[in-house]
């Protein structure tokens, strides 16, 4: 115990005390408590992979990953888009280049840090045969898609190292983006951290009637902040408050630049970190357009000049660079921490259309009048309700398609960014705290932000599938000492 306090000054000491003595299984057990001890990791040396050994490197106007300074930038990676109608999956370790001149080891899903765009219309089917080429087990969860419970991910459907996984869900709701990333007991923290997770968009004829901006002028934008070793590599060290990067990385790039035409963007942004919440504001003062955010488009689009988003949230963003002269830069901020997470660069002139939707983007209906409430505390560092997660035990039952209103309190401790697997919410009131709902958190959401002293209400119906799900913090440290519990849609 007096090692684990030293090399945790900030762990809550009643969870560890429950965690010691809770009752998962023996191998989960040292799991876990691997995790309490604080082990730091970083990603063994791999082989080389298929690695581009270019050294590109344009030179930013300033601002960069700590601040201050002119830069070296690296052109935004992005990610190759795939189908998911029938796709090889396989988590790694990868050697890939992040820019700052050295390649990194990384975990990556096919070799890309972040993994491969999924991307797919309602309607089509997904078939995913996941291959685990890691030395830990670990599964493939497809965060906001409802699915199956066999093709969750959740983390009694482990995927020992060398074994496969077939992951096969028909997509049957509304366009959004989600993402995909490890979701093993104990283990999802570090694995995320090392590199795993990737995006995937799912289409559909409501959102194509809009014409909202394609090809190259829609962008996804994972960002997240990472540790580097002195070698580059990845690092990992869990945290009990919950791990913190000393810099940001957007889709596994180093102070990464976007050339832009005066043209409107269309970003599909995920915060991808594990515990760190970021507040995007661009550096010219200019607005964002929010149009949707986890579940999909928004009722109508939001003019909005600043946006905190918490691990496991989305976010769908309009951006406007015309009428802006060729050689300008915009910086894309995160005003908590005060990092430059992007760079604008205004390089063509062009006539593109293209406009800012006005009126209705979708028609969402509201949920209403629930059957019952459940509340959930979210106590300490690793308990809901009092209780550490148990892989085997089921923490409660919800039946099928009925609505009920769940209320989320924490006394300290946050952020957690709470998430329901199954089913998205629409958030409805918040008190205490920040007192109030912010425009990104209307629509429909499956994580939404918990700050200290706050009681979050949210309307849910889990009318997709039966079976087993999971709820949980998604400050990712939080999630691994167990900080979630099961639940059966009967
Ligand atoms: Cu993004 Cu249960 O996770
Ligand atoms: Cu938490």
């Amino acid at each position: 115990m007096n090692t684990k306090d030293a090399i945790h000054p900030n762990v809550d000491i009643t969870d560890a005390q429950q965690h010691q003595s809770n009752s998962c299984q023996e191998s989960a057990s040292l799991t876990r408590r691997r995790f309490l001890q604080g082990i730091a990791a970083t990603v063994a040396t791999a082989g080389a992979a298929g690695f581009c050994p270019v050294s590109y490197a344009a030179k930013g106007g300033g601002g960069g990953g700590g601040g201050g300074g002119t830069v070296t930038r690296n052109p935004l990676k992005i990610p190759p888009i795939v189908s998911p109608t029938s796709y090889a999956l396989q988590a790694a370790p990868a050697t890939v280049d992040i820019g700052g001149g050295k390649l990194s080891n990384v975990l990556a899903y096919n070799g890309q840090f972040p993994g491969p765009t999924f991307r797919a219309n309602s309607g089509d089917s997904a078939n995913i045969v996941f291959s685990n080429g890691l030395v830990d087990e670990t599964t493939v969860h497809w965060h906001g898609m409802l699915v199956p419970t066999a093709a969750d991910g959740h983390p009694r459907d482990v995927v020992m190292p060398g074994g496969s996984y077939n992951y096969q869900f028909p997509i049957v709701q509304r366009a959004c983006l989600n993402w995909y990333h490890p979701h093993p007991d104990m283990m999802t923290g570090e694995q995320v951290a090392l590199g795993l997770a990737g995006a995937f968009i799912i289409n559909d004829a409501e959102e194509a009637a809009l014409g909202l901006p394609s090809g190259c002028y829609e962008v996804p934008l994972v960002i997240r902040d990472t540790k580097l070793d002195r070698n580059n590599n990845l690092t990992y060290s869990a945290k009990s408050s919950g791990f913190l990067g000393t810099i940001p990385l957007v889709n596994g790039t180093l102070d990464p630049t976007l050339d832009v035409d005066t043209a409107i963007y269309r970003f599909r942004v995920l915060c991808g970190s594990n515990a760190r919440v970021f507040k995007l504001v661009l550096s010219n003062g200019a607005q964002f357009t929010l149009i949707g955010n986890d579940g999909g488009l928004l009722s109508s689009a939001v003019t909005i000049g600043q946006i905190e988003f918490s691990p496991g949230e989305r976010l769908d963003l309009l951006v406007d660079f015309r009428g802006l002269a060729v050689g300008t830069k915009v910086l894309l901020q995160d005003q908590n921490s005060g990092w430059t997470l992007l760079e604008f660069n205004v390089t063509r002139q062009v006539n593109a259309g293209g406009v800012i939707p006005t009126g209705t983007l979708s028609s969402i209906v509201p949920l209403s009048n629930p059957i019952l409430t459940r509340e959930f505390s979210f106590d300490g560092m690793s308990r809901i309700n009092g209780n550490v997660y148990d892989i085997n035990r089921i923490d409660f039952q919800v039946p099928f398609g009925q609505t009920e209103l769940w209320r989320f309190t924490t006394g300290g401790n946050a952020p957690h960014p709470v998430h329901v697997h199954g089913a998205s919410f629409q958030v409805v009131s918040r008190s205490g705290g920040r007192g109030v709902l912010y425009p990104w958190e209307q629509g429909w959401k499956d994580t939404v932000l918990l700050q200290d002293g706050e009681s979050v209400d949210v309307l849910v119906r889990f009318d997709a599938y039966r079976g087993l799900y999971i709820i949980h913090c998604h400050k990712l440290e939080h999630e691994d000492m167990g900080m979630m519990a099961n639940f059966e849609v009967i």
